[in-house]
């Protein structure tokens, strides 16, 4: 029989994505998350399903047994990365994975504090062949972390300025994952993925205003307010410190970059934010 394809993080905004995708192409898939029988709602029969935590060492054998290739992800809270994420890419590697695609972060050479970074050296360092998908902002972004100030009070609060964001579809990481652990030759790559437009805040607030029907507001705090707004609101430290950190980034134009690595794995245009605002409507009503 031949081998599935581990997707860890298989319910998150990628994960998720990553496993439709392969599933798609033909490929057979293991969908591992914390809770499986949200896993079995999500997907049926489609995928077989195993419970996985990183911080549960009990949970590895059954997720790793007879995986050659895998997709892994960082949880967002997960700052500890020797901690809590060095045990499962041994135990993947003991296991006889060999070939890791990893979500990663576009501009990580240079932003070398974040867990990511850590994750990558790592991998590198037990001899793990990776690709690292090394993304820009997800539009998802808009429907998740920012679902409720827009829900709630129809703004966007972000630090980022007048800078711009190569904003990019969770789907279409999902459909790139899926080509590079399917196909050959991807080992030892690295692509820098974003969507084909960058687009400033007023920008999208203008996009999602048109589109909802309703006036969504740019609110621009510098990045120490929005510290300390988002923890007010309930984000633990660590987190609400990446993402200020990261959107700090942003206002200096980091996120402003285009490429076209997508559209060349795929064969396929990266979806528009304009599309992204419209398949998502559901989600802010
Ligand atoms: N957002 C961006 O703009 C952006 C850009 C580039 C890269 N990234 C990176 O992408 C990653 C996030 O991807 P995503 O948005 O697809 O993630 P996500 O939607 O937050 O999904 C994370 C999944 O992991 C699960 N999980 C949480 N704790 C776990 C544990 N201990 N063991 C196993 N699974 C666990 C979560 O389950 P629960 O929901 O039950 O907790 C969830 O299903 C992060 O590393 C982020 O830095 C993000």
């Amino acid at each position: 029989m031949s081998s599935p394809i581990l997707v860890i993080g298989a319910l998150g905004n990628v994960g998720t994505e990553v496993v439709r995708q392969i599933l798609a192409r033909g490929g057979k898939v293991r969908a591992a998350d914390m809770d499986v029988n949200k896993l079995r709602e999500r997907f049926g029969e489609a995928v077989e399903a195993v419970r996985f935590d990183f911080t549960d060492p009990s949970t590895f054998d059954e997720t790793f047994k007879g995986v050659k290739r895998m997709f892994y992800m960082r949880p967002p809270h997960i700052t500890n990365i020797q901690r809590d994420m060095a045990p499962s890419m041994d135990a993947a590697k003991r296991a006889g994975v060999t070939h890791v695609v990893f979500l990663s972060l576009i501009g990580i050479e240079n932003t070398t504090y974040v867990p990511h970074y850590k994750v990558e050296t790592y991998l590198k360092a037990i001899n793990m062949q990776t690709t690292f998908l090394r993304c820009s902002f997800f539009m998802q972004n808009l429907n998740t972390t920012h679902r409720r100030e827009i829900k709630e009070r129809n703004e966007i609060f972000v630090p980022v300025g007048k800078a711009k964001t190569a904003f990019i579809d969770a789907r279409d990481i999902g459909a790139v994952a899926a080509v590079t652990l399917l196909e050959d030759g991807h080992a030892g790559m690295n692509y820098d993925l974003t969507g084909s437009q960058r687009l400033d805040y007023w920008e999208v607030a203008s996009i999602m205003s048109e589109i909802l029907g309703r006036r969504i507001t740019y609110r621009n705090p510098n990045p120490l307010h929005f510290l300390i707004e988002t923890m007010r609101r309930g984000t633990p430290f660590m987190f609400a410190l990446v993402m200020t950190g990261l959107y700090t980034s942003t206002r200096f134009g980091m996120a402003e970059p285009i490429t076209d690595e997508v559209e060349r794995l795929t064969g396929i245009s990266p979806i528009t934010f304009r599309q992204y605002v419209t398949d998502y409507e559901d989600a802010r009503k």
